[in-house]
This record gives C-alpha cells, sequence and structure tokens, in this order.
C-alpha cells in the first residue's frame, strides 16, 4: 500500500510522522498503522499490550482503532515515549481510551510480571528485534489460549531472505521464524510496511 494512499485520521498522526522522521525514531509505517487499527476495530480487544512505545505513533493508531481497549505500552525510554501524552492531547478521540504507559526493559517487566499479563487478550510487539526470539517464547507460553500476537517488522527490510547476512537483530528475527513455525500456532502475514505478523495462540 502507498503511504500517500494512507488516510490519517488526523493532523496529528502527520506531526508525528515528521517528528520522527527529524529526529531518527524508527515508527511502523503509516499503512501498517491502519491496518493495525483496522484490525484492532475489527476484534475490540478489552486489554491491548503494546512492547516498544517509541513516541505513541502505534499506540495512537490503536486507540483510534480500538477505543474502548485498555492499553499497557512498554519502553525502556521513558521520557521519549513521555511525547505520547503530549501528542494523545491534541484530539478529544483519543481521551476515551485508557493508555497506561510502563517505563522498564520488556524483557525484565514481562518475566517479572506474569501474572499481570497472563490474560491479556492481544499483544503488539515492536521493540529490540533481538528480544524477538524470547518474547516469543514467554507469550506462547504465558498467553492465554485464544490471544492474539502481533509482530512488526518480520520481513527485516528483507534481510531474512538473505542467509550471508548475519548481524544478531538478522539471527534474531530468522530465529523467531522458526519458533513461530515450530508452534503450529495459525499466523497471517500482512505485508504491509516492514511486515506485520498476526498469530492466535489456540
Ligand atoms: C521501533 S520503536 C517503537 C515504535 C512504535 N511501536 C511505533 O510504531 O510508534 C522501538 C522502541 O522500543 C524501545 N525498546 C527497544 N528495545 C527495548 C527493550 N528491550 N525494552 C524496552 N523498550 C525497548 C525503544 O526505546 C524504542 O522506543
Amino acid at each position: 500500500m502507498e503511504e500517500n494512499y494512507v488516510l490519517r485520521p488526523h493532523p496529528l498522526f502527520y506531526e508525528m510522522e515528521e517528528y520522527a522522521k527529524e529526529n531518527s525514531i524508527p515508527i511502523v509505517s503509516s499503512a501498517t498503522g491502519k491496518v493495525l487499527s483496522h484490525l484492532l476495530g475489527l476484534l475490540k480487544p478489552k486489554t491491548i499490550w503494546e512492547l516498544g512505545t517509541g513516541i505513541g505513533y502505534s499506540t495512537l493508531w490503536m486507540a483510534y482503532g480500538s477505543p474502548h481497549s485498555e492499553i499497557t505500552t512498554i519502553d525502556r525510554n521513558g521520557s521519549q515515549a513521555s511525547l505520547l501524552e503530549g501528542y494523545r492531547e491534541k484530539w478529544d478521540v483519543l481521551q476515551k481510551t485508557d493508555i497506561r504507559r510502563i517505563t522498564s526493559w520488556c524483557m525484565d517487566y514481562m518475566y517479572e510480571n506474569i501474572d499481570l499479563w497472563s490474560d491479556v487478550d492481544l499483544f503488539f510487539v515492536d521493540c529490540d528485534k533481538v528480544t524477538y526470539p524470547q518474547i516469543w517464547e514467554l507469550l506462547s507460553l504465558k498467553a492465554k489460549p485464544g490471544a492474539k500476537i502481533i509482530y512488526d517488522n518480520v520481513l527485516w527490510h528483507g534481510r531474512i531472505l538473505n542467509p550471508e547476512l548475519q548481524k544478531p537483530s538478522d539471527v534474531a528475527i530468522k530465529s523467531f521464524w522458526e519458533k513461530v513455525k515450530d508452534s503450529h500456532f495459525p499466523f497471517t502475514l500482512y505485508p504491509v510496511g516492514d511486515g506485520l505478523l498476526f498469530i492466535e495462540k489456540p
């Protein structure tokens, strides 16, 4: 999908894209944001946990798609993630959603607080790619049956297709894919942005 054809529901999304570009902060593509928002609008999960807030761009797409969900979003960079609050205030539609922000390393927080998230309906994972396999092992084991798990960047700019590319992030994304396939959990790859993978725990 051409990013130019993605209808942003409010100018603040353009503002966030501009800020991310100027400050070299990676965010999901607008098309990925739109697909996320659409999927969540259909699923209407009661609870969502996001791993990797950034400046809250994906968080606000999710809030727009499913305003009555309770969203918890985790990022180790608290000052950057706090920008989310300012952006959210720019559009009253986003006030409906209960958004809780946590400053922590994802793996530490997830391991130490399994009881807080084991009943969560939907996870969106977009933190350091090196952590993807470990996060998958934990979520696939401890999330409840029926939980939806969505990962961004699963195509890793096409690097996963080249066996010679062996950076830690390349190895991690390839290992993540192997683990997902070995699990036999049903999944759908949305070839949007850098690849959005939707998995459902049976
Ligand atoms: C790709 S950005 C998230 C972008 C955001 N999901 C969006 O599309 O608007 C990745 C974020 O994850 C955070 N991060 C990376 N590894 C992390 C970890 N192990 N624990 C916590 N946060 C992490 C970084 O600080 C960064 O803000």
